[in-house]
């Protein structure tokens, strides 16, 4: 591996903490309001949503943010990745449902799980619906989107799961944009 393709490997898969209601969680990220001790509620409330600047997240990649103590996923998908998830038809699927909080019993269409209408941004929870491993990434497995090597499951590029003994599609947390290049989970 050159050194160049080193660092790139080393830039992407590094994995940004955002623990107990502080901290920015990438550089540039906004700042994070000061928490008052006295309020319990504004506390807790800082533990349950986290804000992440996607500015740096270029097509085809993605970045891991810790929220709630488990990885979260967020990648900016190429439109070679959005085609490919909306060329699937739900038949193919072995969980039809969106799997997504954010649109409660919808199908699992891509369209219903990206988090916005071009299907550029995927946000999912990065734990393996079978045992709860993380998957590997970057297009990784069978259907060039998420691998999990512990028993072998594949996910596409939607996060869907297509093959292996996982029961369910990687599931979609609560999560919005709240300005152009910041996602807010929960
Ligand atoms: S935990 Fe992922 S395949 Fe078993």
């Amino acid at each position: 591996m050159s050194h160049a393709e080193d660092h790139e490997g080393t830039r992407r898969d590094f994995l940004y903490y955002a623990t107990a209601g502080a901290g920015a969680v990438t550089a540039g990220a906004a700042v994070w309001p000061l928490v008052n001790q006295m309020n319990p509620s504004a506390d807790v409330k800082a533990l349950a949503s986290i804000r992440v600047d996607v500015a740096d997240v270029a097509p085809g990649t993605q970045i891991t943010v810790k929220w709630l103590g488990k990885p979260v996923f967020i990648r900016r998908r190429t439109e070679e990745e959005i085609q490919m998830a909306r060329d699937v038809a739900l038949s193919d699927l072995a969980d039809t449902g969106a799997e997504n909080a954010n649109k409660p019993g919808a199908d699992a269409s891509d369209e219903n799980r990206s988090l916005d209408e071009s299907g550029e941004w995927l946000v999912m929870m990065g734990v393996c619906t079978h045992l709860g491993c993380v998957p590997l990434g970057d297009g990784a497995g069978d259907f060039n989107g998420w691998f999990c090597p512990c028993h072998g499951s594949h996910y596409d590029t939607s996060g869907r799961i297509r093959k292996g003994p996982a029961p369910k599609n990687l599931p979609v947390p609560v999560a919005e944009f709240v300005d152009e290049t910041t996602i807010k989970l929960g």
